[in-house]
């Protein structure tokens, strides 16, 4: 394989050409598209054939794959790959009101430790719509305001699955609720790569801040909200098919566009938490 990393303009993102789901990476290839992760924070690599196993392993190099809450939704090869299906009249297909995702998150960061990354790979796309969109956290937080990087600086939020999820989460059974309860992040994260700062909140699971009063709180996440989500931060992911979208679930965070009726299938590996203890407040 030859691997030849190629930004695309905008905020975030590179192409990744030359990867072959056919054939093992090797470690010097996934060194560079590792690298490109870490410095574009999206990578986009086409045409990938489908190989369940060979995606399970890729997603697995850069660190343990985790199984998501809606372990109803578990690939049949195993809890590391999740269908993210809609309008495909099958059994995996999801019924929730909004489609899978339709909210702005960053995955697992309703849990203790959340994901390092995630992988998406398409396996039917509608003729149009159904893209992805992502923004960029370490712009967000660098774009701040002086004085709100140092209000926000030693701030804690609290997560909670399905919080904002506005008809795109099924209810929880009870023992997916009760192994998942709210979990406290800080505001403010520095990435252990790249030892960028990042604005580590997200409308779809982020409750309140801790420290201060409820409408101190609502004001500040509306503020921050609308801060991340301006549109210079944000990258728009328009589906091939067979594509591979990888996201540093640290540095971003990303929202499925809700405007299409058509079949629409991914597949979805989780990397967990690679951090050492000290992440959580
Ligand atoms: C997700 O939120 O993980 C899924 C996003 C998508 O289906 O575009």
């Amino acid at each position: 394989m030859v691997i030849r990393v190629e930004p695309l303009e905008g905020p975030m993102g590179a192409v990744v050409h030359g990867l072959d789901s056919t054939s093992p990476l090797s470690d010097e290839d996934f060194t560079i598209i590792e690298r490109a992760m870490c410095d574009h924070v999206a990578i986009v690599a086409p045409a990938l054939e489908e190989n369940v196993p060979w995606l399970r392993d890729f997603g697995s190099r850069f660190g343990p794959l985790v199984p998501h809450i809606l372990d109803q939704y578990h690939h049949p090869e195993g809890f590391e790959v999740s269908i993210i299906a809609r309008n495909t009249g099958t059994s995996e297909s999801r019924g929730t009101a909004k489609p899978a995702g339709a909210f702005w998150h960053s995955d697992l960061s309703y849990e203790k430790n959340p994901s390092d990354a995630i992988f998406l790979y398409s396996t039917q796309i509608p003729g149009t719509g159904g893209d992805t969109l992502a923004a960029n956290m370490y712009l967000a937080y660098d774009g701040l305001p002086e004085k709100t990087k140092g209000r926000i600086e030693t701030l804690t939020a609290t997560h909670r699955w399905g919080w904002n999820t506005g008809g795109a989460t099924p209810k929880l059974t009870k023992e997916q609720q009760d192994t998942h309860p709210d979990v406290v992040h800080r505001v403010v994260r520095v990435h252990p790569r790249t030892g960028r700062k990042i604005l580590f909140v997200n409308p779809g699971y982020v409750m309140r801040i801790n420290e201060v009063s409820r409408d101190e709180s609502d004001e500040l996440l509306e503020e921050l909200f609308e801060h991340a989500l301006r549109p210079d931060y944000q990258y728009r992911h328009e589906w091939g098919l067979n594509m591979l979208l990888g996201l540093d679930n640290r540095a971003s965070i990303h929202a499925a566009v809700d405007d299409y009726d058509e079949p629409r299938r991914m597949l979805r590996m989780i990397v967990g938490c690679t951090e050492t203890p000290g992440l959580d407040a």
